[in-house]
């Protein structure tokens, strides 16, 4: 579009694509750190990419946090979905319920017209309580629905910021820190190099599963982030990068 163009959006794109390798990468325009509303225009890219794959029967697997609750509402009311499942990719979180993984699966699914899973695993257990309920039937299915995803839609955030919303221990976050920590996806926490220096114990999805997903979909955007995004796509380059021009802007000066 003109805007996209006047903006030079467009050759941000390409090169963050050839750099990093990602098949597609879409900016939207403005820097969600400055303006909420950014969050819904990558909300509304996001499902207008997956909308352009989707197949009836697919399983979607989603993570939570305020961008990726803005997918579902940026999706329009579906059909021909009905066979699609969307997942929980990762137990709670214990973040406020709009913005949980299991809560935007539901929304999602709604707008598809498509059936949903919920997952009831909560974040840090111990091993012992992990171990047990992990091998609750109803779970067991939930987690084996998880592990053949065909699409991952999921977030990215800081690490210090992540760390702290998911109500770590102090210690625990400066150990994190000082392990070079500066992004976080699914539970995991990545240096600025890529390399996972921190795991939280949560059942679901493994950041090692990515690589057999058909579509993988990182939406996150804000000049903050831009550290976050280039350490997690540094990991594993999606399919597509939905993002916006204040962190796109950001990722090709990191360069
Ligand atoms: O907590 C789920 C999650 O997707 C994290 O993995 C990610 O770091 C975070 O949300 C992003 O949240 P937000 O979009 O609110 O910055």
């Amino acid at each position: 579009n003109f805007v996209y163009f006047l903006k030079g959006l467009n050759f941000i794109a390409d090169r963050i694509k050839e750099k990093f390798g990602c098949e597609d990468v879409l900016i939207t325009p403005g820097d969600s750190d400055v303006d909420e509303t950014v969050k819904s225009l990558m909300g509304k890219e996001a499902a207008s990419y997956l909308r352009s794959f989707l197949k009836n029967g697919d399983i979607v697997a989603v993570t939570g946090g305020t961008t990726m609750a803005q997918v579902p509402k940026g999706m329009p009311r579906l059909e021909g979905y009905e066979d699609v499942v969307v997942v929980a990719a990762r137990g709670g979180l214990g973040e406020k319920v709009e913005i949980q993984a299991n809560t935007i699966a539901a929304e999602l699914a709604e707008r598809l017209g498509a059936r949903y899973r919920l997952l009831y695993v909560p974040d840090n257990l111990g091993p012992e309580a992990m171990e047990s309920i992990t091998s609750e039937p109803r779970i067991k299915e939930v987690l084996s629905l998880i592990k053949r995803a065909d699409v991952v839609i999921h977030g990215i955030g800081r690490a210090e910021e992540m760390a702290r919303r998911r109500g770590l221990d102090e210690s625990v976050i400066k150990k994190i820190l000082k392990n070079g920590a500066v992004a976080e996806a699914f539970g995991y926490y990545f240096d600025s190099e890529g390399r996972v220096v921190f795991t939280t114990t949560s059942a679901g999805l493994s950041v090692n599963d990515l690589k057999n997903v058909r579509k993988v979909i990182s939406v996150a955007g804000g000049a903050k982030k831009a550290p976050a995004i280039r350490a997690f796509l540094k990991y594993h380059c999606p399919t597509a990068l939905i993002t916006d021009e204040g962190a796109a802007r950001k990722l090709i000066e990191l360069e």
